[in-house]
């Protein structure tokens, strides 16, 4: 029995088959190489040493995957495939609404075909919105979303609650993901945005290496220690692991649907990430205070206690191993 994992050759889905090789389990991947390369495909074998059946295919196409699942006894699938750039996803929302919600559709529609009803979805904090509450709790309300990408996030997973209530023998798990940053300890793989990145830690790296200027930091007056915006930075090795444990929730469990925060529960804010950068690699960050930017919140990070006691999950990386991973990357590549 063998593990799907669509866009399983992308950030969090190559690190998450590394993963899932390293605990044993069979992998196939199918990937368009919309966001990665071939090439990842290989290092993941050089990597773990084991091996894996590769498809090129984008997962809208039905014909496509149905193919994938009849050549194959898949047992679960994990769904990577999904854009994830905030800011394009303001500019062109029916591709994010094309590719990331009929994607998941057409997807579930296939799993329900070939009666494969374990799921775990790749979903993420910015299903909560500006959070009422901090530490969040997978309790607190979800709405709010400020871009189509989130909303995306924040659609799938209604989609998945109201596949399961009309067919409870559905095995679900929703992974809400905080911000994941770091690479490979290997150095070959690890997160590679076009052109210049949106995120804070891809930024700073390239502002290290002097290919970009300096960071500009989006706001100091907020309502936080020091006025920067705090997020809950999660090592993607971390991450990765999560994954694992969610399938092995689902390979008790049977049926049901189930939802965890993946993050540290340590919130930092932009200040923090540039002093613990510089102090883990010995590069300098220049930085400018920018004006805030649109859809930003102030705080968000996570409680990560329903997945310790259910998951039997934690993240155990430290943010030195974050900026150290990132840095080391960047520089084998
Ligand atoms: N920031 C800067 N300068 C930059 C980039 C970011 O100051 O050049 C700040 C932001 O204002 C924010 C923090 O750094 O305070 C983190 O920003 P990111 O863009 O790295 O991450 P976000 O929290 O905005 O968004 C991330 C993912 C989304 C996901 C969300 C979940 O990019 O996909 O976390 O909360 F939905």
């Amino acid at each position: 029995m063998a593990i799907l994992l669509p866009g399983g050759a992308g950030y969090i889905g190559s690190h998450t088959a590394i993963e899932l090789l390293n605990a044993g389990k069979k992998i196939i991947i199918i990937d368009n190489f919309s966001n990665s390369k071939p090439e990842i495909i290989e290092k993941i074998k050089q990597i773990t040493g084991k091996n894996l059946k590769f498809y090129e295919l984008d997962y809208l196409n039905k014909d496509g995957l149905e193919k994938v699942f009849e050549e194959n006894k898949i047992d679960a699938v994990i769904n990577f495939a999904g854009y994830k750039a905030v800011g394009e996803s303001v500019q062109e929302p029916l591709k994010y609404y094309h590719n990331n919600v009929a994607g998941a559709v057409t997807l579930l529609e296939t799993m329900a075909k070939y009666n494969v009803k374990n799921f775990v979805f790749s979903s993420s904090a910015t299903v909560y919105g500006n959070p009422e509450i901090i530490p969040i709790t997978e309790e607190c309300k979800t709405g709010g979303t400020t871009n189509p990408y989130g909303t995306t996030k924040l659609f799938i997973e209604q989609i998945l609650q109201d596949l399961y209530k009309s067919d409870n023998s559905w095995n679900i798990c929703i992974l809400r993901y905080f911000n994941p940053v770091g690479a490979h300890e290997s150095g070959l793989i690890g997160e590679e945005p076009n052109g210049v990145p949106n995120n804070l830690m891809p930024y700073i790296v390239r502002v290290a290496k002097g290919e970009l200027k300096e960071l500009s930091v989006f706001g100091n007056d907020y309502n936080t220690q020091d006025g920067t915006g705090v997020r809950d930075y999660i090592h993607v090795v971390d991450l990765a692991k999560g994954h694992v444990n969610a399938i092995q929730k689902l390979e008790k469990e049977k049926s049901g649907i189930y939802i965890y925060n993946l993050g540290t529960g340590k919130g930092y804010s932009v200040l923090d990430m540039v002093k613990a950068f510089e102090k883990a690699t010995g590069r300098k960050v220049p930085y400018k205070i920018a004006p805030r930017r649109a859809g930003d919140i102030p705080t968000c990070y996570a409680d990560p206690k329903k997945a310790k006691q259910e998951l039997n999950w934690q993240a155990t990386k430290t943010l030195e191993d974050m900026c150290m991973d990132s840095w080391n990357y960047i520089n084998q590549n």
